[in-house]
Parts: C-alpha cells; sequence; structure tokens
C-alpha cells in the first residue's frame, strides 16, 4: 500500500482509539466500583461467614480485613456496610437523601404495618408529619416537662420496691424492673396511665410480646433475602408478627375508645399527650388519623421500651463490674440529690459522672448496634458505588470499640466522656448511638431523662452486691444480638441499705 495513503488510515485509527479509550475512562469515572468485600458463593452468598447471634461482631471481623466500607451478599441482596465515622457522616448526612429509607423485613409487614409506622415508611410527607408530631406534642422540653411528676411517681414506687426487697436481702433481676419503669414511663407519658406492676406479670407479659417481636424482626428469615419467597411467608414470621401486632393494637384501640367515652363531646385542654392526640383527630382538617395513631403507639412502645431497659441493665452491669467507678457515681448523687425531694429531671444537668457512665455504656453496648437502611438511588460514597436498592448497615458497635478512635476501646472508662457536654452529640459520628440525620432516634430526650432519673434513683438510695459470692469480675457480659442488644445472662443483684436517710420514702 502506497505510504502517503496509510498515514491519514493510522491517524484515523489512532484517532478513534484515543476517543474510545478515553471514553471508557471517562466512563469509570463515572461509575465507580462497588466496595471490596469477600467472596461470596452463588445463591447464598456470605450466609456462612455471617453468624447471626453476633452480627455485629462477624461485620466488625470482616471489615477489618475489607475496610471501612465493605460489600457483603446475603442470599441475593447486596449489602453495604459501614464502620467508619467518617463514612458514615458521609452516608447519612451528605447522601441523606438517598440512605434515609428503611430496609423492611418481611415480618414486619404484617397487617401493612410498615406503611403507617413512622420506623418504616419511606421519607415522605406522611413521615415529616408524624415526627413533627413527636417533636412538638410528645417530646418537647416543655411537653415532657409536664409529664414528670406522672414519671417521678413511677420512681417513688421504685424505692418502696427496691426498699422492701433490701429488707429482705432479696435479688432483683435488673432488666425487667427496667422494663417495667420504661413501660410505665412511656404509657404514663402517653396516656397517664400503668400498663405494669413490679409484683404482678403484666409487665412480663407486655415483655414477652416485646421481646418476641425483636426476635422476630431480627431473626434470619429466608424471605429477606430471596424476596421472591415473600408472597408465601415461608417461615410463618409474618403470622406470628401479626399476632404480637393485633394484641398491642386492640389494647390502645380500648384505651382510646375509654378515653373518647370520658371525654364525650368536649375538647379537653392541657392535659396529657393522648387527649392532645384526640383534639387533633377531631379536626376535620387533621394530618392525624385514628389509624396513624394506633399505629405511632406501637411504634413507640416497640421502639422506646427494650431500648431504654437494656441501657439501664448495662450501666449497672458494668457499674457492678468496676466497684471505683460505681462508688465515684453514688458519690456524685449524694452531692447533687436533695434528700428531701429525690431525683429530678432538672438534677440530670448536675450528674456529668453520671451521665459519661451512660454515654460510655453506649459506646459499649449500644442497643441498637447496627443502623438499617436502604439506598433510594445509586449513590457514591468515598470513591465506591452503592448500588440502588442496597441494604446499608452502619456498624455502630464496631465504630465504638474501634481502636482508632478510642484509646483502650474494650475498658470501661467514664472519664473520657467528661469533656464532651451533657447531650448526645449527634456531629460526633464515632459516637451514634441514637443514630445521625434524618433518622435519628426522635426519643432521645425522653430516653435521657427515663435512663438518667432511674439509674440515679437506684443508686442514689441503695448500694449493690451481687449474688451467691458471685465476684464483679464473674459477671457475664456476653451480648446477644438482635434489633437490640441483649445480656445474654440477666443481671441479677440484691440493693442493700446506705447511710443516706430516704426521708421521702414514707
Ligand atoms: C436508650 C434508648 C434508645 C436508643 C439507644 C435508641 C436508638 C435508636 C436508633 C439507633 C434509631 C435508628 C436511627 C437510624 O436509623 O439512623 C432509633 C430510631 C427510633 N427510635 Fe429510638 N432509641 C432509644 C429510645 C427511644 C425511645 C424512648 C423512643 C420513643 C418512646 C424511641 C423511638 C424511636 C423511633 C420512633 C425511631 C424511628 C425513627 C424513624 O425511623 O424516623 N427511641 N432509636
Amino acid at each position: 500500500m502506497d505510504f502517503i495513503k496509510v498515514v491519514p488510515l493510522i491517524s484515523f485509527l489512532y484517532a478513534c482509539i484515543h476517543i474510545i479509550a478515553f471514553g471508557l475512562l471517562c466512563k469509570n469515572k463515572k461509575s465507580p466500583k462497588l466496595p471490596p468485600g469477600p467472596p461470596s458463593y452463588p445463591l447464598i452468598g456470605n450466609i456462612l461467614q455471617l453468624g447471626p447471634s453476633k452480627l455485629h461482631q462477624s461485620l466488625t471481623k470482616l471489615s477489618k480485613t475489607y475496610g471501612p466500607i465493605m460489600r457483603v451478599t446475603i442470599g441475593t441482596i447486596t449489602t453495604i456496610v459501614i464502620s467508619s465515622p467518617k463514612i458514615a457522616k458521609e452516608a447519612l448526612h451528605k447522601n441523606d437523601q438517598a440512605l434515609s429509607n428503611r430496609f423492611i423485613p418481611e415480618s414486619v409487614q404484617a397487617l401493612s404495618h410498615d406503611k403507617s409506622s413512622l420506623i418504616f415508611m419511606p421519607i415522605s410527607p406522611k413521615w415529616k408529619t408524624l415526627r413533627k408530631i413527636c417533636a412538638t406534642k410528645i417530646f418537647s422540653s416543655q411537653q415532657l416537662d409536664s409529664t414528670q411528676s406522672l414519671r417521678l411517681e413511677k420512681l417513688k414506687e421504685l424505692v418502696v420496691y427496691l426498699k422492701e426487697n433490701c429488707e429482705k436481702g432479696k435479688a432483683i433481676d435488673i432488666g425487667e424492673v427496667a422494663f417495667t419503669i420504661s413501660l410505665n414511663s412511656i404509657s404514663n407519658t402517653l396516656f397517664s396511665i400503668d400498663m405494669a406492676s413490679f409484683a404482678s406479670s403484666s409487665s412480663q407479659n407486655f415483655r414477652d410480646v416485646i421481646s418476641s417481636m425483636l426476635i422476630e424482626a431480627s431473626n434470619p428469615n429466608i424471605a429477606d433475602y430471596y424476596p421472591i419467597l415473600r408472597r408465601i411467608d415461608p417461615q410463618g414470621s409474618q403470622r406470628r408478627m401479626k399476632n404480637y401486632y393485633q394484641k398491642l393494637l386492640t389494647l390502645f384501640e380500648s384505651i382510646i375508645e375509654d378515653r373518647s367515652n370520658q371525654r364525650k363531646d368536649c375538647v379537653m385542654e392541657g392535659s396529657d399527650v393522648l387527649d392532645l392526640f384526640l383534639n387533633m383527630i377531631r379536626n376535620e382538617n387533621s394530618e392525624l388519623t385514628k389509624h396513624d395513631l394506633l399505629h405511632l403507639f406501637l411504634d413507640l412502645f416497640i421502639a422506646g421500651t427494650d431500648t431504654t431497659s437494656v441501657t439501664i441493665e448495662w450501666t449497672m452491669a458494668e457499674l457492678l463490674q468496676n466497684p471505683e467507678k460505681l462508688k465515684k457515681t453514688r458519690k456524685e448523687l449524694q452531692k447533687v440529690i436533695n434528700k428531701d425531694e429525690g431525683v429530678k429531671d432538672l438534677d440530670i444537668t448536675n450528674l456529668p459522672y453520671l451521665q459519661a457512665v451512660v454515654k460510655e455504656t453506649l459506646r459499649l453496648h449500644p442497643s441498637a448496634p447496627i443502623l438499617v437502611h436502604k439506598s433510594v438511588s445509586e449513590v457514591e460514597l468515598c470513591g465506591f458505588k452503592v448500588p440502588k436498592d442496597a441494604q446499608v448497615l452502619v456498624n455502630v458497635w464496631s465504630m465504638g470499640r474501634d481502636s482508632s478512635i478510642w484509646n483502650d476501646p474494650n475498658l470501661f472508662v467514664p472519664e473520657r466522656f467528661l469533656e464532651s457536654g451533657d447531650v448526645f452529640r449527634e456531629e460526633d459520628f464515632g459516637f451514634i448511638p441514637f443514630g445521625a440525620g434524618r433518622r435519628m432516634c426522635p426519643g432521645v430526650s425522653f430516653a435521657h431523662r427515663v435512663v438518667h432519673t432511674m439509674l440515679a434513683t437506684m443508686l442514689y438510695h441503695f448500694d449493690w452486691k451481687l449474688v451467691d459470692e458471685e465476684k464483679c469480675e464473674d459477671i457475664d457480659m456476653t451480648e446477644n444480638f438482635g434489633v437490640t442488644l441483649h445480656k445474654i445472662k440477666p443481671l441479677i443483684a440484691i440493693p442493700i441499705k446506705e447511710e443516706l436517710e430516704n426521708s421521702y420514702i414514707v
């Protein structure tokens, strides 16, 4: 071939290769790769590498090999796991639009609860309305102040109950007592009624229903990872969940009915949360219906009772395991609490050490160890692709124990929090026991009051000892993973007398 003719052809081919290569490069730049992850098997993905009862720990272990953003496949579901504060911040703040929906387990779809549930519904005008109602009508400082006396009454009853046990030298199950107080604190804040008492089995029944629901929602369910099976509910979990939902919805329905009958046709001013809600529902243009209300109550009891009581149980377990810290906490209480009035919400600001103790407990044992979200569109996180419809897990537990964030991460050192002020700081992404961003827990202010005042009450009036000569170093701190992180072995301890006069106890 003539050389003069070949040159333009070579130039043309060269130009084409460049254009294609440049195009490919640009394309690569536009669509980043999925994060790294362990090799997975066809059909089952990485299921065998993920122990369900220790999911938080197995994901932490894998992230040590594959990094702070990794991909695992559970059945057919692509799951992106985040275990660093920087990436958590990018996911929950910068990309909150795309990553604030929930991955919905098949079981919670019973009675279509997910469609009406604040916890599970997608970000939407309805979700915003429910969040606004929670913020203004239940959890605002003003509203919590106005319901404080009802909750403090429950703490006085707690002191009487503990005093009886103290006199008999009888051991109590701390988690059970904490659950009764959490349950009654919520029911009194909402309806001004008790749902349980220490002496009766009703709180145990309620606790059984709540824990069965949480177990059902967190149990490995084949239908969650093979969506094609959802229609047939292969493990029967939706059927069981329906049963639990119905028990609680029927209870709330009867509470609403009774209150409506008492009110007859009048509008009650300045009463409790239920009255405020019933006033709202009467309004023709109300954004809230009775159906919304029933499902909101369901959510508040599910999300608020167990999380609060396990936090109290873990705190007591840590303090009993660390007698020096227990002494320091009690000393602070004895300086601050007015013995004639007992513990009040207002005292919390003057108890920095107790607050540090609670934060340190939440760092080590966050009651919700993994945040469960879902991507509604493809996004890029720190250079990696998060595909649409992926399950996105933020491993709060692993960030709390990360040695690159915390010194001696496995030690209980409340002092590390003494400088960080008196609120749970959302911007500090290494410590997000209440989540962060749009989906952050709406009950923080309530939990803050209930957890601190209950612990203060238990520790101001009593010292505590373990049973059967159990030594503090022998307390079993093994965790059981679920929607909430439980102590595998309940904490049993005996309240014992101490030198202070408890003058407000009759
Ligand atoms: C120590 C106690 C508590 C802890 C550690 C806790 C923690 C959390 C966490 C981690 C989330 C998920 C956040 C996310 O996905 O980013 C959450 C959500 C939620 N919490 Fe709490 N919580 C506690 C107490 C409460 C209480 C007392 C209530 C109400 C009575 C409550 C109501 C809720 C609700 C309704 C949601 C769902 C919010 C939404 O999806 O928009 N929580 N909580």
